[in-house]
């Protein structure tokens, strides 16, 4: 079966959505769900990360299962080897380690995989749980076994860079280890916070959650409870590009734009309005956008790096020049080679991605190189005339749930094709599903 996304560009987007629980907050709560009593997370997307999630906890004994949109977890780990092909396809495996020593004393998984946006070692939550009390085993090549043959204790822990997956892990090993942990130079991310704010509502202690240090005093157990995930800036991000890249207008709600601030304030400078309102959003562009000149990606609160290609997207429709720096990851622009497909003058320099302006977007065949670049192709693919065809749409389906049916939502052409190599049995799928869509309505009339 080979699956791909047809997008047929140059139509103006107009209507509601209802920004989804986040992915990035999504798979630390379920790891996190190890570690405490029955829990319900509620309205979570159906994203093939979460399914992946959900195997992981299934592979260490864990109850867990899909209830209408929420999900159940119950029981407690009873094996301590996660299932190896599950663990490779995610960065966030490396998250469900924790919960299994503190609960277990043991381990094992692959080293974990995920998009291929530059080196991502895994050397600060390993450190930080070598501080706490844990032991590394060569398990073989890919293969990571950690014990803790006299359980995890509190530590004083320094990270060197705010990392969000080493924080995670470390307030997971944290939560129920002997004693008080004091984490320094921690990610001030918002998922951070809600991962703390979830794990603190199950019993356990942990304060200074979105500063820079985290105390954390060990708890025994801790219970379950019901938790909504915070929303997704980066999901609200991308549709808020989507706007300013094809033009309309959307109102994006259950998001505080507190959470994308810079994005929202580069599209601002580049021509779009933004409108703020309690959780809600509403952006427009009808006249021309332009150049955003360089901009930079940084942690928390800076701009987030899962952003800058969206927004690189929309930079391909300005009339001035832009360039766009990713200090986090060192190949974030695997999106520059489809950009260019299209027609949009591009050059990656180093960690930097230059758009000059003139390019002419036109719909051609494309290939999702990871999870971010392939929405940032789809944006790019709405705002170009004429069809575009997107290959590896699985990329985009770890991260984005009903991508192309809230995006029919607002009004674009867009549709799914699941085709077997087979010609005849070609299948389409473009059932709307309309939970996430609030109405539509026309606020304009004419096409820009
Ligand atoms: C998380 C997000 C991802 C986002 C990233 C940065 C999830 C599931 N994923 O990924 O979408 O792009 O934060 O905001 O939440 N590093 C090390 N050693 C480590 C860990 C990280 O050197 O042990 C480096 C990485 O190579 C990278 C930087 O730290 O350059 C950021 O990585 P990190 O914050 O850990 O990202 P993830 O948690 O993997």
């Amino acid at each position: 079966m080979e699956n791909r996304i047809v997008v047929m560009g140059g139509r103006p987007l107009n209507g509601a959505v209802r920004i989804p629980a986040a992915k990035n907050s999504v798979l630390p709560l379920l790891a996190a769900s190890m570690l405490c009593g029955d829990v319900r997370l509620r309205a979570v997307p159906r994203l093939s990360d979460v399914a992946a999630s959900l195997a992981l906890l299934r592979g260490a004994g864990c109850a867990a299962r899909w209830e209408g949109e929420d999900i159940l977890v119950s029981g407690t780990p009873q094996n301590s080897s996660l299932p190896g092909q599950t663990a490779e396809q995610m960065r966030a495996s490396i998250l469900f380690c924790a919960p299994l020593l503190a609960k277990l004393g043991r381990a094992e998984t692959s080293l974990p995989g995920g998009c291929n946006i530059g080196a991502r070692p895994i050397d600060l939550h390993l450190a930080g749980l070598r501080q706490m009390g844990a032991v590394e085993w060569e398990a073989g090549p890919g293969r990571l076994v950690l014990t803790a043959p006299s359980g995890l204790h509190g530590a004083e822990i320094t990270l060197r860079f705010p990392s969000v997956g080493a924080t995670e892990t470390l307030v997971l090993a944290a939560a129920c280890a002997r004693g008080t942990t004091v984490l320094r130079g921690a990610a001030r991310e918002p998922e951070i916070a809600d991962l703390a704010a979830f794990l603190n509502r199950c019993g356990a202690h942990i304060q200074g959650a979105g500063s820079s240090t985290l105390y954390i005093e060990g708890r025994r157990n801790l219970s379950g409870c019901v938790f909504s995930p915070l929303p997704d800036r980066i999901f609200a991000s991308t549709l808020a590009c989507a706007v300013a890249a094809a033009g309309g207008r959307a109102e994006l709600s259950g998001c505080p734009a507190s959470l994308y601030a810079p994005v929202l304030e580069i599209l601002e400078q580049m021509g779009c309005r933004v409108e703020k309102g309690g959780d809600s959003v509403r952006l427009s562009r009808f006249g021309r956008l332009y150049g955003a000149g360089r901009v930079f990606t940084g942690v928390y609160p800076a701009l987030a790096t899962d952003a800058a290609p969206l927004l690189a997207a929309a930079m391909l429709c300005a009339e001035g020049e832009s360039s766009i720096e990713d200090v986090i990851f060192e190949r974030r622009f695997g999106c520059a080679a489809g950009f260019e497909r299209l027609g949009a003058k591009v050059q990656v320099n180093g960690r930097t991605l230059c758009i000059r302006p003139g390019g002419v977007l036109r719909g051609t065949e494309l290939a999702a190189p990871d999870l971010r670049g392939g929405a940032a192709l789809v944006v790019a693919a709405l705002a170009a005339s004429g069809t575009s065809v997107i290959g590896h749409p699985e990329h985009i389906d770890r991260g984005y749930a009903a991508f192309t049916e809230i995006l029919s939502s607002l009004g674009a052409q867009i549709r799914r094709e699941e085709r077997s190599r087979n010609p005849s049995a070609k299948k389409t799928s473009s059932k709307k599903q309309n939970h996430l869509a609030i109405g539509t309505k026309r606020w304009y009339d004419t096409v820009i």
